[in-house]
C-alpha cells in the first residue's frame, strides 16, 4: 500500500533521513520503532508531504506521492495523527470533527466513517460534543485527534507515538481501540513503548540516526532482546 524507497530527507543544510526504505502491507499494522530524535517524525512528515526528500520515491497504492501537497495525500486516503495529538483549541469538539470530514476524503459508498461512527467507538466525546478543544484532557485530547483522522475516511492511518504522555490505563485503552479498527484500516504508528507496540503490530522497524537497522515480524522482534536494548534501551 505505502512503499517508501531510499529516502533522503534534510532540515536546511542537516541530513536528518539517509536513505530509509519501508513497505506497509494492506491490512497490517507496522510500527517504526526508536529513540528520541532517532528519525521517527521526519519519515512520517516526509511521507505526508509536511517535508519533501531530497531523493528518493514515496509510493501510495502505486501513485507517487513524493513531491504531493500533503492536504491532497490526506484526500487520496491517508490521515495523519501528529505528535502529541492537535486539535483546534477554540473549536468545541463537534466542530473539530467537521474539520477532519472537511479535509479529508469524501466516501460515498456507505463504507466510510462519519462522526456519528467515531461517537459510536468514544461515546465519551458524544458526551462532550460543545466542550472546547482547549478544555479537553490529554486523553480526551487523544480520541478526538484520532475521531479526526477517522472523519477523513483513511484507507491508511498514521499515527506519531499515540501512547505519548497517556497515564497508563488510558494507553491500554487506546490498544484496544485501534486493535479494533485494524479490520477496517492499515496502520503506520512511530513509537518508543516497545509494550505498546507489539500489542498492536504486525512488523516492526528499529531506525537509528536516519537509517533503518532492524526489521522483523513481530514475533522476531519479541526475542531481540539485544536489539531493543540497543536502539530503545529496554
Ligand atoms: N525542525 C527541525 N529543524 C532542525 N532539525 C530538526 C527539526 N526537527 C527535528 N530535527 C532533528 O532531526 C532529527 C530527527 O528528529 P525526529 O524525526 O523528530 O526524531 P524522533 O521523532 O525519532 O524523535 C533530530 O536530530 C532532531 O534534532
Ligand atoms: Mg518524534
Amino acid at each position: 500500500m505505502l512503499e517508501v524507497t531510499e529516502i533522503h530527507t534534510y532540515y536546511s543544510k542537516s541530513h536528518i533521513l539517509a536513505g530509509i526504505s519501508l513497505r506497509v502491507k494492506q491490512g497490517e499494522a507496522l510500527c517504526l520503532l526508536g529513540r528520541n530524535g532517532a528519525g521517527k517524525t521526519t519519515t512520517l512528515k516526509s511521507i505526508m508531504g509536511i517535508l519533501h526528500p531530497q531523493s528518493g520515491a514515496i509510493r501510495f497504492k502505486g501513485k507517487d506521492i513524493t513531491h504531493t501537497e500533503s492536504f491532497k495525500i490526506a484526500r487520496l486516503g491517508i490521515s495523519y495523527v501528529p505528535e502529541n495529538m492537535r486539535v483546534f483549541p477554540d473549536l468545541t469538539v463537534k466542530e473539530n470533527l467537521q474539520m477532519g470530514v472537511i479535509s479529508g476524503r469524501k466516501q460515498n459508498n456507505g463504507q466510510g466513517w462519519d462522526i456519528e461512527q467515531t461517537f459510536k467507538l468514544f461515546p465519551a466525546l458524544r458526551e462532550m460534543q460543545n466542550k472546547r478543544g482547549m478544555n479537553l484532557s490529554g486523553g480526551q485530547r487523544q480520541m478526538l485527534a484520532l475521531s479526526m483522522a477517522l472523519t477523513g475516511n483513511p484507507e491508511l492511518l498514521i499515527l506519531d507515538e499515540p501512547s505519548a504522555g497517556l497515564a497508563p490505563l488510558l494507553v491500554k485503552e487506546l490498544g484496544h481501540k485501534l486493535k479494533s479498527l485494524k479490520e477496517r484500516l492499515t496502520i503506520l504508528l512511530t513509537e518508543q513503548n516497545i509494550k505498546f507496540a507489539i500489542e498492536l503490530s504486525d512488523r516492526g522497524y528499529f531506525i537509528e540516526k536516519g537509517v533503518i537497522k532492524y526489521e522483523g515480524t513481530i514475533d522476531e522482534l519479541r526475542n531481540e532482546n539485544e536489539i531493543k536494548e540497543k536502539y530503545l534501551g529496554v
